[in-house]
């Protein structure tokens, strides 16, 4: 793992962007596996920003971790409308070649298509993930399978009230969603995980410096050879090697800069 220990929230976001405009300028074909969620904002904000400045992302291809079961495209919270209104309607991106779970029909059956469309248009080349204060990554709660592939996921109890405050007052709040499963995110060829604030330092600790265990399913990542963690100083926090991953990074930024 490679840990980048960035001042603040928005130098974490900015090299993410940095990370993923890159990797489009080498293959502007790329296979981008995306995620919603608050931390992902800014990411998108400059993407559109890179997009406005010439970045194509018209032969991209995304598919995104997860959709809520029971929430159609146009449901306000469902993450298929997030992804259109944050990044899709503001870029040059084929609506085709973007893939978001299905929330609508049988689960199962949204899973097996999501998975197929994968193995059709995959590998992912580069992999963005947030990470729950619980550790999940998509919605793989703890005790998910480490070997799981997409599938429908009871929310944790703390994930269905976090996203309570998303939902008017009445409206139900999903208790499932059909989410990428723990060894299909894995078989991403790179992955960068972005988690930032206070809130997230115990997870932080727990994905890379914690035993791999299904009790938090991102530790699973410390398994993967191309995964780069970016994080801001208060997500820093916890880590007892946080030094020694600051002396790393600056030497390999040192010799980045050189070739
Ligand atoms: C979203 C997703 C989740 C979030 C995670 C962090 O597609 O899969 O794993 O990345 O819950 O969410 P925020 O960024 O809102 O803290």
């Amino acid at each position: 793992m490679r840990v980048v220990i960035l001042p603040t929230a928005d130098d974490a976001a900015r090299h993410v962007t940095e990370l993923i405009a890159g990797q489009l300028r080498e293959n502007p074909r790329s296979v981008l596996g995306l995620a919603t969620g608050g931390t992902m904002e800014p990411v998108y904000e400059g993407l559109i920003a890179r997009h406005r400045a010439g970045l194509s992302f018209a032969e991209v291809t995304t598919f995104n971790l997860d959709e809520y079961v029971g929430l159609g495209p146009e449901h306000p919270q469902s993450y298929s409308r997030y992804m259109r209104e944050r990044l899709f309607a503001h870029v040059d991106i084929a609506e085709t070649s973007c893939f978001v779970p299905s929330g609508r029909g049988v689960p199962a059956e949204a899973a097996r298509a999501f998975e197929a469309e994968i193995a059709r248009r995959g590998p992912v080349d580069l992999q963005l993930l947030g990470l729950g204060e619980n550790g999940h990554i998509g919605f793989n709660e703890p005790g998910s399978s480490l070997g799981s592939r997409t599938r429908e996921k009871l929310l944790s109890h703390d994930t269905v009230e976090a996203n309570r405050r998303f939902f008017g007052l009445g409206e139900t709040v999903p208790e499932t969603a059909v989410t990428m499963g723990i060894a299909t995110i894995c078989e991403a060829r790179s992955i960068v995980v972005l988690a930032t604030g206070a809130r997230k330092a115990a997870a932080v600790r727990a994905m890379v410096e914690g035993p791999v265990t299904a009790m938090c399913p991102a530790s699973i990542l410390q398994m993967h050879p191309r995964v780069r963690v970016v994080i801001d100083a208060e997500a820093a926090a916890d880590l007892a090697l946080r030094d020694h991953y600051l002396r790393a990074e600056q030497i390999q930024s040192a010799r980045d800069a050189k070739t």
